[in-house]
């Protein structure tokens, strides 16, 4: 069983931003998709678009992945309408930029059941059933930020080398099984991210890649079950930076990209 075997493709936070190129990427190669989000306006519009432009068939769920049991409502909502999930792409998450000690306790809870918990949760519920079959593949989105610490955005950043370790431990598990596992880790992307993160102040922010090029370069990726894709010359640079610097000095620049331009 190959890539070509690959049927449906589920998509978290599929209804915009990089998600939504994600679920492109997938429905480009006749795939037919599964959009999952909080937002069923925005989740429908998006799955038109595909059905629209490709061709396939494309389903939405309606779900918080904040939520306890969110990942378990998902599986059987997709069983429930008879659907073999062949690809997950893992791709909500959130930022969160304040200073730790004046922060929003619930909010940074929220991010870690989001970008971690609900992440581990799916893998969990679907890549069983890819093992058995001997098909499938799971694309995890972390983020250039998993290769430091982030001052001013402590728990995003954490929350991403977390993703990081977990999908490169598991693409060694499942190689063997042939399941695919591959960890998209763009620097900054041109999505409402940096809205949605109170970040969009930030000089980080102003150097972002087009959502489409990354997500056509995590998508290959997948295919070929790299472990690890880090899209641009720029955040590849970064990357080779944070291995070589001392760590203190990585998470004083990252601090320093995190904080807001001083007004001329
Ligand atoms: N933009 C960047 O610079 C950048 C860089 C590196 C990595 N990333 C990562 O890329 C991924 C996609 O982000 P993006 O840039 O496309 O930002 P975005 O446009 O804000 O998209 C985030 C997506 O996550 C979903 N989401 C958030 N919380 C959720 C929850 N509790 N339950 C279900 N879905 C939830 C949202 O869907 P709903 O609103 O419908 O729930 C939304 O579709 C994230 O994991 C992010 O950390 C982004």
């Amino acid at each position: 069983m190959g890539t070509k075997d690959w049927k449906t493709a589920l998509v978290t936070g599929g209804a915009g931003g990089l998600g939504f190129e994600l679920a492109r990427q997938c429905a480009a190669r006749g795939m037919d998709v599964v959009l999952v989000g909080r937002n069923e306006e925005r989740l429908v519009e998006a799955a038109a678009q595909l059905e629209f432009e490709h061709n396939i068939k494309a389903h939405v769920v309606v779900c918080d992945l904040a939520k306890v049991g969110a990942a378990a409502k998902v599986s059987a909502r997709v069983r429930e309408v008879g659907l073999v999930v062949d690809v997950l792409v893992n791709n909500a998450g959130f930022g969160y930029d304040a200073r730790f000690v004046e922060s929003d306790m619930a909010r940074q809870r929220e991010l870690i059941l989001t970008n971690d918990l609900a992440l581990v949760e799916l893998v969990g519920e679907f890549a069983p059933d890819m093992a058995a079959r001997k098909c499938g593949g799971i694309l995890n989105v972390a983020s250039v930020a998993g290769f430091m610490p982030g001052p001013d955005m402590a728990t995003y950043y954490a929350s991403k080398a977390f993703v990081q370790s977990f999908s490169q431990a598991i693409h060694v598990e499942l190689r063997r099984a042939g399941v695919h596992v591959s960890t998209l880790c763009p620097g900054p992307v041109r999505t409402a991210f940096w809205e949605n993160a109170d970040a969009a102040h930030t000089p980080i922010s102003r150097i972002a890649l087009d959502a489409p090029f990354v997500a056509s370069e995590g998508f290959n990726a997948l295919c070929r079950n790299k472990a690890l894709c880090v899209p641009g010359a720029l955040a590849k640079t970064i990357v080779f930076a944070t291995r070589l610097a001392p760590r203190g000095f990585v998470a004083r620049t990252a601090a320093a990209l995190q904080r807001p331009r001083k007004k001329k």
